[in-house]
């Protein structure tokens, strides 16, 4: 996709927070794990006390990568260089060298970090700015509740369309086939927080055998571009699941999707489930997350052929129904340096809603 006057590309790094990688995932790789990140080649890695340390993969000493497979390793809880020995703490400070007193400059490029629920954000900056704002105080409660089922979805794309779909709701009807789609609440927007509150039923096939009938509240609230959290709710069953849906641009072109999906205890279902009641409350959970989170990948399925192949339209031609839209674009406006490709949105609905 090319930039014209009419379709100016938006900035492909927006600041804000954004995913990097699970503890889980982490952990798997020998604590260090080595990847692309918003145009930038970065490492994470933790030592012995669960401290995090997000940084560029470039050793500051000479300039080796630090990444394992190039032979960076974490080794009692500091990371070593593999070119001449160098150890940095998780506070990116190089602390001993094998050959002589650890030099004070010695300092990786260290991003801020937050951890929520076993998920790793980092801080991404203009021009490397400080944090201007944080993501939710606490931590979700875990008791009864599933671990945590994650998917990544690599397409062509940017965090400000995926994040769009959660005040379109006009998509959940033509692309995902939901009934019954209507708005809770006006938008809520403080800030750097977006609230979008939204109903619908949709009807869930089950093996190919049950038809699974859903009336679903959904609450989705969004701290930046690159950090949705979505509170469902399944009405006549009692069920509640949460599920992350985290935009990461990767090289400019390329995003990762992260969707996180995590089902609540389910003690006394409010309706009959067939097979439900033969499973030890302890399996519901884990049992249906499985099932909940194959739908949730079948829909982010449906939306990127959607988003890989569109333009981003700065001046959308809405429907007068759509305002929401305009007042999402406006918000957006916040995340950039330069504010020109978003900032006539909500001037172009305005103009709309007095044409139509
Ligand atoms: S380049 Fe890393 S220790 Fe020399
Ligand atoms: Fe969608």
């Amino acid at each position: 996709m090319t930039a014209t006057a009419d379709n100016p590309l938006l900035s492909p790094f927006p600041e804000g927070w954004y995913f990097v990688a699970s503890r889980q995932a982490l952990e798997k790789s020998a604590n260090l794990i080595r990847k692309t990140w918003m145009g930038e080649e970065i490492i994470v890695w933790c030592d012995d006390n669960s401290g995090v340390c997000v940084a560029n993969a470039y050793c500051p000493h000479l300039g080796a990568d630090l990444g394992p497979d190039v032979g960076g390793c974490v080794r009692d809880g500091r990371l070593v260089c593999p070119f001449h020995g160098f150890e940095y703490d998780t506070g990116g400070q190089c602390v001993a060298t094998p050959f002589g007193p650890a030099p004070k400059a010695a300092r990786l490029r260290v991003y801020e970090t937050r951890e929520i629920a076993g998920l790793i954000f980092a801080w991404w900056g203009i021009e490397g700015r400080a944090p201007q704002w944080h993501l939710p105080a606490g931590e979700p409660d875990q008791t009864g509740w599933s671990r945590h089922h994650i998917w990544i979805s690599r397409f062509p794309g940017h965090p400000q369309e995926t994040t769009e779909n959660s005040v379109d709701l006009a998509h959940l009807t033509h692309v995902h086939g939901y009934d019954s789609v209507s708005r809770v609440d006006p938008l809520e927007i403080e800030g750097h927080f977006l609230r979008s509150r939204f109903d619908f039923a949709t009807t869930r096939k089950v093996a190919k055998i049950a038809r699974l009938k859903l009336s679903v509240e959904a609450n989705a609230l969004i701290y930046g571009l690159g950090y949705s959290y979505v509170e469902v709710r399944e009405v006549t069953i009692g069920l509640d699941m949460r599920l992350w849906i985290l935009a990461t641009p990767v090289d400019g072109t390329h995003i990762d999707l992260t969707v996180v999906s995590q089902t609540g205890p389910l003690l006394k279902p409010d309706r009959r489930i067939a097979g439900l009641a033969f499973l030890p409350q302890r399996l519901r959970p884990p049992i249906i997350n499985r099932f909940m989170a194959y739908f949730e990948k079948r829909d982010v399925l449906q939306d990127v052929p959607i988003w890989s192949a569109k333009q981003y339209r700065p001046r959308p031609r809405l429907s007068r129904s759509e305002g929401e839209i305009g007042q999402y674009r406006a918000y957006c406006a916040q995340f950039y340096s330069d504010t020109s490709a978003t900032a006539d949105c909500d001037t172009t609905v305005a103009d709309q809603a007095a044409a139509n």
